[in-house]
């Protein structure tokens, strides 16, 4: 699956972006939720969700980059998301909250920084839908992808069942992609390598090709 983020999409028509990369073979619709604690940003609300659901038939991936995320999942439930993915290191009850967003009977998925280790989902990986491996450190969309995120693709798929999504956020490219698949990985958020293109469907069409 490939998966465009709004976050690189033009601010100023999100909208007309949000139709034309659903056209273009997007797969599923990444939404990056910053708070500027968690992370510097400040992105989107869940308004912003609620007002573009009815543009796309797309799954809707939430990635929540904010402290106390439990306070928000109803918010961007009701909004419209399918998946909600929230940071292992802003949960103090990780297996709790994993819980909460199937109650609201969305997909469950847990986001790792690049330092943080799988030790500390093995033991929900039972109660998972999904696990976001950063390929970058979150905050902004454009950075390279660190190589040793590779190693902990190859160690989830030693542990994950073959349904549990393993998804790539950050630095994904036609060059990138390639041993992101070759460790496990089955799908991959693109932010700017699809939306400083200039015809995305091409842009994905590569991405598509290279795994
Ligand atoms: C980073 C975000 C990513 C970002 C990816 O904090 O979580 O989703 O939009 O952008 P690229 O693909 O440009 O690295
Ligand atoms: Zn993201």
């Amino acid at each position: 699956m490939i998966i465009p983020s709004m976050l690189s999409a033009d601010p100023t028509k999100l909208g007309d972006e949000l139709i034309r990369v659903s056209n273009s073979g997007a797969d599923a619709i990444h939404w990056d939720i910053m708070d500027g604690s968690f992370v510097e940003a400040i992105t989107f609300g869940h308004h912003i969700i609620s007002a573009h659901r009815k543009l796309s038939n797309l799954r809707f991936d939430v990635h929540l980059m904010i402290e106390d995320p439990e306070k928000h999942l109803k918010n961007f439930s009701t909004a419209g998301a399918d998946v909600i993915i929230v940071h292992a290191e802003t949960c103090k009850h990780i297996h709790r909250i994993i819980n909460d967003i199937k109650s609201f009977g969305k997909k469950s998925g847990i986001a790792l920084n690049p330092a943080t280790s799988i030790d500390s989902i093995k033991y929900c990986i039972d109660i998972l839908d999904m696990i976001l491996v950063m390929g970058v450190n979150p905050g902004n969309s454009g950075q390279n992808f660190i190589k040793s995120q590779l190693n902990k693709i190859s160690d989830l798929r030693k542990i994950l069942p073959p349904e549990t999504e393993i998804c790539i956020d950050g630095g994904v490219t036609d060059v990138t992609i390639k041993d992101c698949t070759k460790c496990g990985a089955n799908s991959f958020v693109s932010g700017s390598y699809v939306f400083q293109s200039e015809d995305y469907s091409s842009a994905i069409q590569k991405l598509k090709e290279n795994c």
